[in-house]
């Protein structure tokens, strides 16, 4: 194996590994390997940028879960009244038979906005948490 590379091994639902594969294979990647490096990369990247924000922002958080998993549903209304000190207010869409989407309005400090997001990201069931930000004052 090459100097520097870890090998690991990763477990996938069936259906999450053939969707990501289907896009791969339409990128026009040569390997898994690699289109798994560039994933992990554009993470880092994400997570990097939202740890880099600072001070008072106003934004939009987009979180997609499946509704069927026990409990979920309430975990995110609870959070939302946890921190009612920065959600505004939100919106609930019914995407399919087993998905929901959030629209979650946010508005104040953006370390108290990022505790949400990684709440929300860690509750089982959540597929995806997008947080799009715009700063609050232009100076
Ligand atoms: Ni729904």
């Amino acid at each position: 194996m090459e100097e520097g590379i870890t090998r690991i091994g990763v477990s996938l639902p069936k259906n999450l590994l053939d969707e990501f594969d289907r896009i791969i294979s339409t990128r026009g990647y040569s390997s898994r390997s690699e289109a798994i490096r560039d994933a992990i990369r554009n993470y880092i990247s994400e997570y990097r940028w939202l740890e880099s924000e600072k001070g008072e922002v106003v934004g939009v958080m987009v979180v997609v879960y499946d509704h069927n998993v026990k409990g979920v549903s309430d975990i995110i209304i609870d959070l939302q009244h946890d921190y009612n000190d920065v959600v505004t207010s939100s919106t609930h869409i019914h995407l399919n038979k087993d998905q929901c989407l959030e629209l979650i309005l946010v508005k104040g400090k953006m370390d108290k906005i990022r505790g949400l997001v990684d709440r929300l990201s860690a509750t089982r069931g959540v597929l995806n948490v997008k947080l799009i930000t715009a700063v609050k004052k232009f100076e």
